[in-house]
């Protein structure tokens, strides 16, 4: 196998002992590699595998220099991706600030929250009305016209480099727009292009799979399958209609979309979001969902990308079940070698319970799962994304605190849809199943944690309480381990925005509620003492800022939660050779309390320690000292 691959390396004129001998040594060393996970998906197909080694050797030749070198700095500093430095937001182009290029001028605004990563929501071209916020593309190299050019988004990328910024984008692996060239093709009968997807002559295949798949939008896309006229086919669309699932069963769909990403990884992309994972195999009896070819397919880009274009890092979209969350990271021999990241998105989901019930039990339940992260891989934390939150965790976790997950799930989607007397939420279900009774929810963090119910009420106690909720729910992440990701708005206490249901190309999709159009008028507030704006941004700013002081919050596995004695409050550790941290959360309505005794069951705790949120130095001698937490506060401890 090497011979073979020495050869292509030969053909292509490598220069193994000069400029390529980095990249050379990257392919013999992961070309074993390369080769079994291909072989798994794709047995015996040795020509196909000479094409996907020709691919690779395509994307290294065509890395610009500048990226070379960017990735001997990241190599140098080892797991770059892992630092306290970094902190996110994702932001849509056109909401946040018009184009790309006028996006530039707001990078200021950013810098001064403490924002160096950018997440910009998908680009490429996308078609009006059925576009699902650029999540059927339909073009993955050209950038949509309304954004600007392919030019802007390379300039733009250099501009983030030149600032010590990063950048990530979307691939959409899972599908296609109907609109793509292939997927027009396959409408006018090519064959070879409608093996790119699944489609199917009659209703045989679509019934068997109907059978055990469920549906990602039942209420405005029921159905996992659409009939497409113009060929007399029905086409797999897991997503909506307008989404056609590509099929990886063939290898030369791969190796299209794996030249897709080298594309993006040499525009410069640090951090490539593959978009819904979870779903790229399919197989009739399962419910073509985490089946283990994702994994191999995910292990072989993985792979791949780390011989052509190392300096990127990969984002798994997998918004799944915790235990089979996990397993993103990778597995055995691919432990921390298949995704660099995944969305923490129980924890996230499990942050809202916390704050819907007062109540810590669910939360902490749920950790001895996600604590098996592997050391090298990372989450990307959150409270608010574009989509909406899932209640996907386990029944067991809901069962353990006490609780039954039929009621206790409709208990959160009644106190975030607003329908529960006591709640301050404002929000609603997203995706209802009238089948199974799930649903998730929509809102904007603002929304959902009661700003946009104390506005209105013009309460300044209520407006109080929803800004300390907000502040509670971001610090409990922002210092857990992994990269917060804040999502545009939030840090200037954007609330629902209802425009959406003017729009038809968006008015059968909740999610847009929490997809606001940013108005610099209000934004310009946040630099105003007094208003809520400021109180909001200055806040997440401090919580960023005391982030960055703290080397230890860098992702090392470094993390244990306390037994508070109480179910109101969250707390953890976080260890270095001779610093602690502790983060201490009160998410319910009522003071809690805290004994020291807690923080010195985890080992020797010093005469005093700094208060980094208040600024404040607390004794821990005499001890014990026992102390309050208000309700929704928080001690960001650090010695
Ligand atoms: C991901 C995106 C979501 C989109 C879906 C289909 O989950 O985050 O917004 O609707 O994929 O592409």
């Amino acid at each position: 196998m090497h011979q073979k691959v020495n050869a292509v390396l030969k053909k292509h004129k490598t220069d193994i002992a000069g400029k390529d001998n980095d990249f050379y040594i990257r392919m013999l060393t992961g070309a074993s590699s390369m080769h079994y996970l291909f072989n798994e998906i794709y047995p015996d197909d040795e020509n196909m595998f000479i094409k996907l080694v020709e691919l690779v050797i395509k994307a290294h030749r065509e890395r610009p220099d500048d990226l070379l070198k960017r990735d001997g700095q990241k190599a140098e500093k080892a797991d770059w991706f892992l630092s306290n430095q970094i902190t996110g937001m994702s932001l849509y182009v056109d909401r946040f600030a018009g184009n790309i290029r006028s996006l530039s001028s707001r990078l200021g605004y950013l810098e001064k929250l403490g924002v160096n990563l950018l997440h910009l929501m998908p680009v490429f071209e996308s078609p009006q009305g059925e576009s699902d916020g650029g999540y059927a593309v339909s073009d993955f190299r050209k950038v949509d016209k309304r954004f600007g050019t392919l030019n802007d988004l390379k300039n733009f990328r250099k501009l983030l480099s030149e600032r010590g910024m990063y950048l990530m984008v979307d691939i959409v692996l899972n599908h296609t727009s109907h609109k793509h060239q292939w997927a027009l093709k396959a409408k006018a009968g090519d064959k070879k292009y409608q093996d790119y997807f699944y489609m199917f002559g009659d209703r045989t295949m679509p019934d068997a799979y109907e059978k055990t798949m469920p549906e990602v939008f039942p209420e405005s896309s029921p159905g996992n399958f659409t009939w497409v006229p113009e060929c007399d086919k029905w086409a797999m669309t897991v997503f909506h209609k307008y989404q056609w699932d590509l099929n990886y069963t063939n290898p030369l769909a791969f190796l299209e979309m794996l030249d897709n990403i080298f594309f993006y990884a040499n525009l410069g992309v640090d951090v490539l979001r593959i978009d819904a994972p979870a779903f790229i195999w399919k197989q009739p009896g399962t419910i073509c969902m985490n089946l283990p070819q994702v994994h191999t397919l995910l292990r072989l880009i993985k792979q791949c990308v780390l011989i052509a274009t190392p300096g990127m890092a990969l984002l798994g979209e997998a918004i799944v079940e915790p235990h089979e969350l996990l397993k993103y990271f990778g597995t055995c021999l691919y432990t921390a070698k298949e995704c660099d990241f995944a969305y923490n998105a129980t924890q996230m989901a499990l942050q809202w319970d916390m704050l819907a019930t007062g109540d810590t039990r669910v939360m902490l339940a749920s950790q001895h799962e996600l604590m098996q992260k592997p050391l090298g891989a990372s989450w990307i934390t959150y409270t608010r994304c574009h989509d909406d939150i899932g209640l996907g965790y386990n029944d067991d976790m809901i069962r353990h605190a006490g609780y039954d997950p039929v009621q206790h799930r409709k208990f959160l989607k009644d106190y975030f849809s607003g329908k529960y007397k006591g709640s301050q939420a404002t929000g609603a279900l997203f995706s209802f199943n009238p089948k199974t009774g799930d649903a998730r929810i929509s809102g904007s963090l603002a929304s959902l944690c009661g700003l946009e119910k104390a506005l209105k009420a013009n309460d300044p106690d209520l407006i109080k309480l929803a800004i300390k909720k907000i502040l509670l729910m971001q610090a409990h992440s922002f210092f857990l381990g992994g990269v917060p990701m804040l999502f545009y708005g939030d840090e200037a206490g954007y609330t629902n925005d209802y425009s959406y249901l003017n729009d038809p190309g968006k008015s059968y999709d909740n999610r847009w509620m929490h997809r606001p159009v940013i108005d610099w008028s209000k934004n310009k507030r946040t630099g105003k003492k007094g208003t809520v704006e400021h109180e909001i941004f200055s806040g997440t700013q401090k919580l960023i800022s005391i982030r960055k002081k703290l080397d230890l919050i860098s992702d090392r596995k470094n993390l244990t939660w306390l037994n508070t004695n109480n179910h109101q409050t969250a707390a953890y550790i976080r260890t270095a050779e001779n610093s602690r941290f502790y983060g201490i959360f009160n998410f319910s309505g009522r003071t809690a309390g805290f004994s020291t005794e807690i923080l010195a069951a985890y080992g020797e705790i010093p005469s005093t320690i700094q208060n980094h949120w208040t600024g404040e130095k607390l004794n821990l001698q005499p001890y014990p000292e026992k102390w309050t937490i208000e309700p929704y506060g928080f001690y960001l401890l650090g010695t």
